[in-house]
């Protein structure tokens, strides 16, 4: 469990946040947002929040069928959100307030409306089959065949996700090279990075083979049964997938400023997900770990996963733990409102980098969306399903729109029933905004948790409270968090630097001290 801290690369030691581009900030008044919106309210994430990096998705144009992830120019920005000029200006103001960008890249599939699909020419760029019978079991994510016919009717293409989403053929290098070029488009303006989309799908098996079915179908929120029914072993993560994170990897680092590539990899297997990072570490920096969203707040899994990841991870390789994103219903109605604190306190200590979805430091729930309104493409495909909740508009102030846009704007999404602003928040000791600030600072000032090692520390052999240790030279931080409905007694003693009760803060523990239930404290 002991590493090596190596400090140096920026992506270590920062916390990300991710942007939901259409839903942060609108400056233009048609209800959806936009550069010059984020770009106006860049100071909260680096006054007020204070992270460090933040990740845009998808922000180039499209027809929106997945609201941005079927991409039809690589290289341009979609009108609704600004130009090529709005996204120069928002970066060069994100990089004079020490905050890194990194945009996300989407491989695996274009949008059917991209030029490269109805080129002729292009034709072995997607994956294309002849025939009259569907020319493999494999499925979409978001319900149906992973196959439709092309406009003529005569053969069929494949699309893990929408039928306007096709999929590229990543066996052809005439699509590496391409694809490369859009890397280096963003790179020459000066991101400091990607996150890539559905990262390990690029590649499948070239057979294309029948998946077999699951000997234990995933059962759980949101698991589309029919997709759940097979064992995913030949629609993605084909072991050619490595050499291209290689390549890819390659081109990053030919570029100065330690850019970092964080990939979007679904994996649960530890040893399969830390593969990721390449043998010789020479794939992916940060392949997200999503370990903690089916740990929901049980302490036996927390513990599992930071066992499983400390166990799995490669020498020199530094972990990230993730709780929600934009295909994720919210924690704090998954978890609870209680608990979303408490598993605040642990993305925020766990070793490692952590991502915070925009709305999470606000303590959004789920917002219900009902049937008239609903927009995501997977919900009107599959009642149910639909992501829109977690993608509602930023909450800034208690005025109209919640200042996500002009009063007289309707915002794309309703902006939701939770009046959470961050100007509310910010009056209110105990709001989760008050306490994402606290352990932030907290994090920031102590070297055990920025690089320390990491130690479980079971007490009484018992999983809960859940406890842990950080430690970096002499500075030694403990972590307690009764993930329970019961109050619960720690022996143990220090300065509470931050937790979820604020009356805690800057106090001491001494002795036998009774945790309401839920409450995590930060022990020095
Ligand atoms: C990823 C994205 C998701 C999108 C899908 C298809 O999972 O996070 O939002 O719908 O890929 O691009
Ligand atoms: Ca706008």
């Amino acid at each position: 469990m002991v590493t090596e801290p190596q400090m140096t690369e920026w992506w270590r030691s920062a916390v990300f946040y991710q942007i939901y581009p259409r839903s942060w900030a609108d400056s233009n008044g048609d209800g959806i947002g936009d550069f010059d919106g984020m770009t106006d309210r860049l100071g909260y994430l680096r006054d007020v929040l204070r992270v460090d990096a933040v990740w845009v998705s998808p922000f180039y144009p499209s027809p929106q069928a997945d609201f941005g992830y079927d991409v039809s120019d690589y290289c341009d920005v979609d009108p609704m959100f600004g130009d090529l000029a709005a996204f120069d200006r928002f970066l060069s103001a994100a990089h004079d307030l020490d905050l890194k960008v990194v945009v996300d890249w989407v491989p695996n599939h274009t949008s059917n409306q991209h030029p490269w699909f109805s080129d002729g020419d292009k034709r072995d760029w997607y994956v294309w089959r002849n025939g009259s019978e569907l020319p493999n079991n494999w499925k979409s994510v978001f319900g149906g065949p992973a196959w439709s016919r092309g406009p003529d009717g005569d053969a069929w293409y494949l699309h893990s996700f929408l039928p306007e989403q096709p999929d590229l053929n990543w066996r052809n290098p005439a699509v590496e090279s391409a694809m490369f070029e859009t890397l280096e488009f963003w790179l020459d303006r000066g991101v400091d990075g990607f996150r890539i989309d559905v990262a390990h799908r690029c590649m499948k098996d070239p057979l294309l083979r029948d998946n077999p079915p699951a000997v234990e179908p995933a059962t759980g929120y949101k698991i589309n049964p029919e997709y759940a029914a097979f064992e995913h072993i030949h629609d993605l993560a084909h072991p050619d997938i490595h050499g291209l994170f290689r390549r890819i990897r390659t081109l990053v680092d030919s570029y100065p400023g330690d850019k970092v590539l964080i990939g979007e990899i679904h994996e649960y297997d530890w040893r399969v997900w830390a593969s990721y990072y390449g043998r010789d570490l020479d794939e992916l920096h940060l392949p997200f770990n999503f370990s903690l969203l089916p740990a929901g707040v049980d302490p036996d899994a927390i513990m599992r996963a930071i066992e499983g990841l400390e166990a799995a991870i490669p020498t020199g390789a530094w972990p990230n733990w993730v709780l929600g994103n934009h295909d994720e219903p919210r924690i704090a109605t998954r978890l609870g409102h209680e608990q979303s604190k408490a598993a605040a306190v642990l993305l925020l200590t766990l070793r490692g980098t952590p991502t915070i979805y925009y709305g999470d430091e606000l303590g959004f729930p789920e917002a219900q969306i009902g049937t008239a309104a609903v927009r995501d493409p997977w919900g009107l495909r599959m009642p149910g399903f639909g992501r829109d909740g977690c993608r509602t508009p930023m909450q800034w102030d208690a005025g109209p729109n919640a200042g996500f846009a002009p009063p007289e704007a309707e915002p794309w999404l309703p902006v939701g029933h939770h009046a959470q602003s961050v100007a509310t928040q910010l009056s209110r000791p105990d709001s989760h905004l008050n306490l994402y600030r606290r352990l932030l600072d907290v994090r920031r000032a102590a070297p055990a948790l920025m690089e320390g090692s990491v130690r479980l520390l079971s007490q009484w052999g018992r999983p809960n409270p859940l406890t842990f240790e950080r430690w970096f030279g002499d500075d030694r931080v403990v972590v307690v968090a009764n993930l329970s409905e019961e109050p619960v007694t720690t022996d143990l003693a220090g300065t509470v630097l931050a937790g979820t009760d604020p009356h805690r803060w800057d106090s001491r523990l001494e002795g036998s001290t009774m945790l309401a239930p839920w409450e995590a404290v930060v022990l020095s």
